[in-house]
């Protein structure tokens, strides 16, 4: 798969980086699918996303024309079944290996053979949470700093498996 052939993303854990994230690829045109396990933490990333662009346009670093255009490109949802849409999937969830390993279990049962699987693990070995993945070599920890929708810095784990083709 190219680059260019990634036009949805499916980003899940909807708090603190999982909504940066969100706000970075809505603001640059992809479709991006945001989940969590519960409407309230939805209703929340909403609003998060909502405090970053107004803190962007204060900034001078976004213009208020690209507000909607953001808006338009994030959906949220408690399901991940819309995943199987996506070419990209980032993961931001709880920094707990048992919950991301069985998520990724989950995941690569719904997913799309192509598509790529990121972890936005802190410091979690990257082989350890795609274990239960048996592509492996479309596994990678893309670890973002915080603020991500402010700090343009993302640091790519490859893990034994990972293709280069995936880096
Ligand atoms: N906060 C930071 O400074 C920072 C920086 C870089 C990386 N990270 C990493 O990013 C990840 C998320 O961190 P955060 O600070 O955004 O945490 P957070 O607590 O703000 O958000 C995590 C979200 O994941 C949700 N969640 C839990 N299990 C889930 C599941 N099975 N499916 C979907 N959603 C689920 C929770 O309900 C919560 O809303 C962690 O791995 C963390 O180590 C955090």
């Amino acid at each position: 798969m190219k680059i260019s052939e990634i036009k949805r993303i499916g980003i899940a854990g909807a708090g603190t980086m999982g909504s940066g994230i969100a706000q970075i690829f809505a603001r640059k045109g992809y479709k991006v699918l945001v989940t969590d396990i519960k409407e309230e933490f939805l209703h929340k990333s909403a609003k998060l996303v909502d405090l970053f662009n107004s803190s962007l346009i204060e900034e001078g670093i976004m213009s208020e024309d690209e507000v909607e255009g953001v808006l338009s490109n994030i959906s949220f949802s408690t399901d991940k079944a819309g995943f199987k849409d996506c070419e990209l999937i980032i993961e931001a969830i709880v920094e707990k290996m048992d919950i991301k390993q069985d998520f990724w279990r989950e995941v690569e049962e719904l997913a799309s053979k192509n598509t790529l699987f990121a972890t936005n693990t802190s410091g979690l070995s990257i082989n350890k949470i795609s274990s239960k993945v048996i592509d492996k070599s479309r596994f990678i920890g893309m670890h973002f700093w915080n603020p991500p929708h402010i700090i343009p810095l993302v640091e790519l784990i490859r893990g034994d498996e990972t293709s280069n083709e995936t880096v």
